[in-house]
């Protein structure tokens, strides 16, 4: 075993050298506090590795996701998003029984308690669906108040009537129930888009594209939500909270949130007449705060495959659903734009999963503030897969240091001799 040598202070430590499967080295410092008396120091946990994990392995120089092995390019070409669903939090693709036996357990937990409707009805209309997403998904702990394998399948099933009952209490529209006839991602395009008033016939490309996007966000090792998620549950609070502090997480802008700041993005530059290049100018100009949003990754330095592969699809779910959206005009402008300026050159800034995927979202007919619940939908087995690796673990609590940089010790002052 080789091992990486820290000076410190003229005296010499050793620590062991940790190689992943495909040949990541890791410096285990987990004695380091013990020998030195010093921590490291990571603001933003760029260079540390949180935990060892068999789910997700990404090489963001060279632009590789692969899931349990297999990349996502076959995955998303061939597999459901059932399967890679199973296949995430399980370990292995489901073989035909295991994978009949999944299905028909997600359709029978599909239903959720009556009694989680009147919350819903007393949610106002005008809340975030992510607002309401994560406040249910906690609720889910009210009805299922015990620590059983059973809460896996309930979450995965439950999540899509939960999100698409967020949707129809935003749009004023009734409730629809699922239908157990109908596969994961059928029921719930059924859910958000049929009406009391005629029958609804589901789209196959409307399918196809949210199987697709569903598959690509289905995890992406230690980002922000799935470290909130492993930092939660090791806690050892209940699966339902903890995946509703990741699905919390998930919202801001800089990560899963960008989907829907993206188009609104795009929208205002449609507005401006389509300058782009304005735009491009203000994302370059330091102190404008602005952002491209949609572009820039803390991993992928080349390219996201997940982009790559949304960039594709955007073309052909248009095409076959006949929309023309001058947005997707814009964005492959921004795109090439961004992509020949030196600013993004020397950032290595690329278009993210989130550039594309908003695109394919709207001309779905889904609105603009449900674009973060379906990134949410489709993570739900990577958060689970994850959570359940660092338990089975048996992982430690999560508890960061710090470099205390306040005032030292100082006598209080009573009010009177207050500045
Ligand atoms: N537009 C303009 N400049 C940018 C952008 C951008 N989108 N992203 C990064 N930069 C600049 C940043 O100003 C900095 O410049 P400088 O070195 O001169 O100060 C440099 O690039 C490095 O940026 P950083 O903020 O240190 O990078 P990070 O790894 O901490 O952040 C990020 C990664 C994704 C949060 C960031 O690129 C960003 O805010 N992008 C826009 C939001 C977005 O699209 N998020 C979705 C991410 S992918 C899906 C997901 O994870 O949910």
């Amino acid at each position: 075993m080789s091992t990486a040598k820290l000076i410190l202070d003229g005296k010499e430590y050793e620590f062991p050298v940790v190689v992943g499967s495909e040949g990541e080295v890791g410096i285990d410092i987990a004695k380091l506090r013990d020998v030195t008396g010093a921590i490291t120091l990571d603001e933003g946990y760029g260079n540390t590795g949180s935990c060892r994990s068999a789910i997700t392995f990404i090489d963001g120089d060279r632009g590789i996701l692969r899931y349990r092995g297999y990349p996502i390019e076959e995955l998303a070409r061939h597999a459901t998003f059932v399967e890679v669903a199973y296949l995430l939090i399980y370990g292995k693709l489901p073989n035909a029984t295991e994978l009949a036996r999944w299905r028909e357990q997600l359709a029978t937990n599909s239903l959720i308690h009556e009694s989680m409707k009147h919350f819903f009805e007393g949610c106002s209309h005008v809340a975030h669906p992510m607002a309401v997403l994560s406040s249910m998904v906690t609720m889910l702990s009210a009805c299922h108040p015990h620590e059983e394998p059973e809460n896996i399948v309930r979450l995965l099933a439950k999540a899509p009537t939960l999100a698409a009952f967020s949707y129809k209490k935003s749009v004023g529209q009734p409730f629809v129930y699922p239908r157990t006839d109908l596969s994961y991602t059928e029921n719930f395009l059924n859910m958000l888009f049929s009406l009391p008033t005629g029958p609804y016939e589901i789209p196959k490309v409307l399918d196809q594209a949210l199987n697709l996007l569903l598959i690509l966000h289905a995890d992406h090792e230690q980002n922000c939500s799935t470290s909130t998620v492993r930092m939660v549950g090791s806690g050892h609070v209940s699966l339902f909270a903890t995946i509703a502090a990741g699905i919390c997480a998930l919202w801001g802008p800089r990560h899963g949130g960008a989907n829907q700041e993206v188009i609104e993005m795009l929208e205002l530059i449609a507005r401006d007449g389509g300058n782009y290049r304005k735009y491009v100018d203000l994302a370059k100009e330091k102190g404008s705060g602005f952002r491209l949003m949609g572009f820039g990754h803390r991993v992928y330095k080349n390219f996201d495959p997940r982009a790559k592969i949304l960039k594709k699809a955007a073309d052909a779910v248009l095409e076959k659903l006949g929309v023309e959206d001058p947005l997707l005009e814009i964005a492959k402008n921004l795109e090439k734009v961004a992509l020949e300026d030196e600013f993004f050159i020397e950032r290595k800034l690329y278009p993210n999963v989130d550039f594309y995927s908003g695109i394919i979202y709207r001309a779905m007919g889904i609105p603009t503030n449900m674009f973060t619940v379906m990134f949410a939908l489709g993570r739900l087995p990577g958060w689970i897969s994850q959570w359940k690796e660092a338990r089975d673990g048996g992982a430690r609590i999560s508890r960061p240091r710090q470099i205390y940089i306040g005032e030292t010790q100082r006598p209080y002052v009573p009010l009177a001799e207050r500045a």
